[in-house]
């Protein structure tokens, strides 16, 4: 099932959805441009929050209004847009933030200068931890990094996350196409915020990637998925 792999229509947990009715707004667009799974990244960052556990206790409130408010929201599988801190990748129950029933987790590095220890927390994610990184909207940080620390960047061992908006500038979609060719794991998501600027547009990525595509990008959910139950198996 196509998936968006990076939205933010939980209710009023973050600078998403500000409401039940403009979730279900936003998830009827998602569904009118072919999304059949919805993978829910309200913001985490470690900082702000109280703890862990009222992040997640939040989360899961958020996500059971919008599941009671309209039957036929289904397909939705809540994970987290985690801030890369220093100190994230030693967070207790870090695994919570994946993706469920999943080792996948959707990393934000952050938009200020880049640091050598933003690798080697995704480093520790995924060697010590044993989990997933999934690096968010990897190509907005063309405008933020040097060519050099964006190459830093793309050396972890991780799969990278393209946002729809990424097909819409010359730049960016050169970016993401050679690393769609270079055969690298990655995955499509909208990061849709609202019904405004930041809308659902995942068919963006129809028109201008293709169904091939959307499909290697389908696979990774699955797979991990796949690997996970295969785990509890034993
Ligand atoms: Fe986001």
């Amino acid at each position: 099932m196509t998936t968006d792999y990076h939205s933010h229509i939980l209710p009023n947990i973050d600078d998403g959805s500000d409401s039940i009715k403009t979730s279900l707004k936003m998830i009827k667009m998602m569904k009118q441009q072919g999304i059949g799974i919805i993978v829910a990244t309200p913001h985490f960052y470690m900082h702000r929050e109280v703890s862990l556990d009222s992040y997640l206790v939040k989360r899961q409130n958020a996500y059971e209004k919008l599941m009671a408010s309209d039957p036929a929201v289904k397909d939705i599988h809540i994970g987290a847009e985690v801030a890369i801190e220093k100190g994230i990748s030693v967070l207790g129950e870090l695994e919570k933030l994946c993706i469920s029933g999943t080792r996948l987790i959707l990393l934000e590095p952050p938009f200020t200068q880049y640091n050598s220890w933003i690798v080697e927390e995704i480093d520790e994610i995924a060697n010590s931890r044993r989990l997933i990184p999934i690096i968010a909207h990897v190509h907005r940080y063309m405008g933020v990094y040097s060519k050099s620390d964006l190459k830093s960047l793309m050396s972890v061992d991780a799969v990278f996350q393209i946002n729809a908006e990424a097909f819409e500038h010359f730049s960016t979609r050169r970016f993401v196409n050679k690393l769609i060719s270079s055969g690298r794991d990655f995955v499509f998501g909208s990061d849709a915020h609202d019904l405004d600027d930041r809308k659902p547009n995942f068919d963006l990525i129809a028109k201008r990637s293709g169904s091939e595509n959307i499909r290697r990008s389908d696979k990774v959910l699955m797979s991990a998925m796949a690997d996970e139950e295969r785990m509890f198996a034993f």
